[in-house]
């Protein structure tokens, strides 16, 4: 990694993970557009996470690029007191640069700012990522009744998910 930290030139993909984090850390992350939507699903497929509900709530979600690739995105479908995260992905020749943890943050900072305290998400396979972030794994039944309304939540998430949920102190 270290030799590699004077190199002028643009290093393909396959060289991602010798990226020094430095350099990731400085990729922004920005809201998503219109535009972003085909490739949010694609990364979300290749994932194995679902896409019902992208379409409606795609202008909460924040995206990150090197380029023209969109290498992480995550959003959030907010309902008038709660929300639920959804769609955290990262490339996996990004992961373990704190892309993750970054894009979680800035969306949890975006809710708080509209007021929003009381955030939910439902993942297979990525428990202990959350819990190191705060999120508690609770039942199904403890979600809050608004969220009811979510795809994600009714049919596009396997009813084994388990469902955790973080409440930020005011
Ligand atoms: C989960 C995910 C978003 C993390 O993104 P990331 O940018 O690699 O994560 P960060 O860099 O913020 O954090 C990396 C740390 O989390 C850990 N981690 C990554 N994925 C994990 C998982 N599924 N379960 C537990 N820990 C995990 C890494 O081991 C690393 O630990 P370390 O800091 O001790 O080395 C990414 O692995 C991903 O896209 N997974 C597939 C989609 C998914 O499961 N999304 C979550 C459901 S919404």
């Amino acid at each position: 990694m270290k030799q590699q930290r004077g190199r002028a030139v643009a290093r393909p993909l396959f060289f991602a993970y010798d990226r020094p984090v430095a350099e990731l850390s400085q990729i922004v992350i920005v809201p998503a557009g219109e535009g972003d939507v085909s490739a949010i699903k694609e990364l979300l497929t290749s994932a194995s996470l679902p896409t019902a509900g992208v379409d409606e709530h795609w202008q909460t979600f924040l995206v990150a690029r090197d380029a023209d690739r969109l290498i992480a995105c995550g959003g959030a479908e907010a309902y008038p007191t709660a929300a639920l995260i959804r769609s955290i992905a990262v490339d996996p020749a990004y992961r373990s640069h704190g892309l993750g943890r970054r894009l979680v943050r800035q969306l949890l900072d975006r809710l708080a700012s509209r007021g929003l305290r009381e955030f939910y998400l439902l993942t297979t396979t990525a428990e202990g990522y959350f819990a190191r972030r705060g999120f508690k794994t609770i039942d199904r039944d403890e979600v809050h009744p608004q969220l009811l309304a979510s795809r994600e939540l009714q049919d596009a998430c396997p009813a084994s998910a388990t469902c955790m949920r973080l409440v930020m102190l005011t």
